[in-house]
């Protein structure tokens, strides 16, 4: 008999968790995006809340600072009927692994059912999660993945263009410090989109190539044909020294304007996770043109797509989806 740990031990990375998008399959992230769909008719709806988790804890466990995922985490786990406590931790960069695992595991005593975790380094939630009983959900470690970003990012994508698969999807700036690119090229390749990157050499990670992407060094010539063009907030603070010559220099050749984006499709749409640094990867007026720009609708698709994730992990339901 299977049991249930076993069931999402199958569906998902690590045991029970949502680590990372890299290594879950097509059918099992459309199954996700299915039932976030579900959840953006509640959330318009009067009545946003059902009592599918009622009598379970999810904790929200953040090292690093968060406005729209924390309150996010937050709101699914309200809309769902469960009982919610978040905690801020300010991480000292010295004792960062003893703080990780000292919290986790007096956090792990008051039994919750799910951990959503962030945290500055790479691979910090993962360590959390060999640590814990209940599931982990990985809500940003360090440069290394933010899944449930990349989902809502889907969403958004799909809602709007019916499909992922054959799109041109442009990544463009700070990619090397970048979490949500990374997670974005893990989910658009598996779903059959053509991804490009598109930064200046300093801004690229080494290992690239590996990836499954075309790169450029011009937005311009990056940005042609492209359906959708994501733009990253330049993470300064995880960058030691300097990446750009001058923010003035940076905005000029990889901040994204009317003219740069004309180079794209005539239909394409324009995304940015947040927080912006307006004129800095962004124009300002673009970022708030409604016919252009999708970035209000990420925040709403970003509470769908995490009731999703935590219907999906306390339900064990991933795998109920017929492989594609
Ligand atoms: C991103 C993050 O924290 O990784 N933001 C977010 O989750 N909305 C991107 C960023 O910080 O630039």
């Amino acid at each position: 008999m299977t049991t249930y740990a076993e069931t999402i031990a199958a569906g998902l990375n690590g045991h029970g968790h949502l680590l990372g998008i890299e290594g879950l399959r097509a059918d099992q992230i459309s199954y996700l995006l299915n039932l976030a769909d579900g959840y953006v008719d509640q959330n318009r709806a009067v009545k946003k809340t059902t009592d599918l988790l009622s009598g379970r804890t999810v904790i929200n466990l953040f090292f690093e600072n968060s406005t729209r995922t924390l309150t996010s985490f937050e709101l699914a786990a309200k809309r769902l009927g469960a009982d919610v406590i978040n905690m801020l931790v300010a991480s000292s960069s010295i004792k960062k692994g003893e703080t990780l695992i000292d919290t986790a595991m007096t956090l792990n005593a008051m039994h919750p059912d799910v951990m959503v975790v962030r945290h500055s380094d790479s691979g910090a939630v993962k360590l959390l999660s060999e640590k814990v009983n209940g599931s982990v959900i990985n809500a940003g470690d360090g440069s290394h993945e933010h899944p449930t970003q990349a989902l809502l990012d889907a969403l958004t994508i799909r809602r709007r263009k019916g499909d992922l698969y054959g799109l041109r999807v442009a990544i463009c700036g700070d990619i090397a410090h970048s979490r949500v690119a990374r997670s974005n090229i893990h989910l658009l390749n598996t779903m059959g989109a053509e991804v490009r990157l598109i930064a200046p050499p300093t801004l690229l990670p080494a290992a690239v190539e590996r990836m499954g992407v075309e790169t450029f060094h011009n937005m311009k010539e990056g940005l042609e044909g492209c359906d959708i063009v994501m733009m990253l907030r330049l993470q300064l603070e995880r960058m030691q020294g300097s990446f750009v010559p001058s923010i003035r220099e940076y905005f000029r050749y990889f901040g994204l304007d009317q003219e740069k984006l004309a180079m794209a499709k005539p239909d394409a749409l324009v995304m940015h996770p947040g927080p912006m640094n307006r004129g800095v990867e962004i124009d300002s007026e673009l970022a708030d043109d409604l016919d252009r720009s999708l970035i209000r609708t990420q925040v709403e698709m970003g509470v769908a797509v995490r009731m999703a994730c935590l219907h999906a992990l306390t339900q064990g339901t991933l795998n109920e989806e017929p492989a594609a």
